[in-house]
């Protein structure tokens, strides 16, 4: 008796959880998940702001139920700090999500129906790929350093297959899993692309607050708003 949804079949068992098991391993220092120092986490900051919160006035609707797109104020200081990026947005811009992991599956759900295409680089962040697994999707192949497919090639690649391609998904700051970062130039080029396949851009920047030296390259949302008019005409989400 199988009373799974098909989806399911795509569901496998989650290679992040079996790298997180070498944790446990006193001798073992694992490079294989992004794994920050616990020593580096500010554990007092945090415990004085939930003090601070459940001990005031706020404290009753800190633990209500909220609108889904999140608590407004977190949201216009998100908007704020976008904007320091190059990106002019408000709150109605902004949707708060539990990491960028239930964002990206929130995003294969809207955008992925089985057998449509995905274009991500290889490798790219597995974490990406199980969440929009459950959506059926195909994947293809995206080179911004060394030269992508024409639009018409992967428009042909994905209708063979019996859908359309969708969206491009990447890290463009420091990736998951090869530490590679996007010039200027190969973001544009991935705009260009998503512009002639008329395709949604993922731009997942886990990792672009951490660089240490070296100027920052604008991020695709920000080089999308320029050449768009704005965020409400960008094909890119920023998560
Ligand atoms: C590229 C990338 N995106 C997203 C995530 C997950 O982010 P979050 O912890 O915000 O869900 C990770 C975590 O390793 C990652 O490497």
């Amino acid at each position: 008796m199988n009373l799974l949804a098909s989806r399911s079949s795509r569901m496998k068992a989650s290679e992040i959880r079996e790298l997180l098991k070498l944790l446990d391993q006193p001798d073992i220092i694992s490079f294989a998940g992004g794994i920050p120092d616990p020593a580096l986490f500010p554990a007092e900051a945090i415990r004085d702001a939930y003090a601070s919160v459940l001990g005031g006035a706020e404290a009753g609707a800190a633990l209500q139920y909220q609108v889904s797109e999140g608590f407004l104020p977190l949201r216009r200081w998100l908007a704020g700090q976008m904007g320091k990026l190059g990106v002019a947005c408000d709150e109605a811009n902004i949707f708060i999500t539990s990491g960028s992991q239930q964002a990206l599956d929130y995003l294969g759900k809207l955008f992925v129906s089985p057998g449509d295409t995905a274009l991500v680089t290889w490798p790219t962040y597995l974490g990406a790929l199980q969440a929009f697994n459950a959506y059926e999707p195909r994947y293809d192949r995206l080179t911004p350093a060394g030269g992508n497919m024409t639009p018409d090639a992967y428009r042909a690649a994905a209708a063979a297959n019996g859908g359309k391609v969708k969206f491009a998904y990447l890290v463009p700051d420091f990736a998951n899993p090869t530490g590679n970062t996007l010039d200027r130039q190969q973001r544009e080029a991935v705009l260009d692309l998503a512009g002639e396949l008329d395709i949604a851009v993922i731009e997942d920047a886990a990792y672009r607050a951490l660089r240490y030296d070296g100027d920052g390259v604008p991020p695709i949302l920000a080089l999308d708003c320029i050449r768009s008019g704005g965020i409400d005409k960008a094909r890119t989400l920023y998560c």
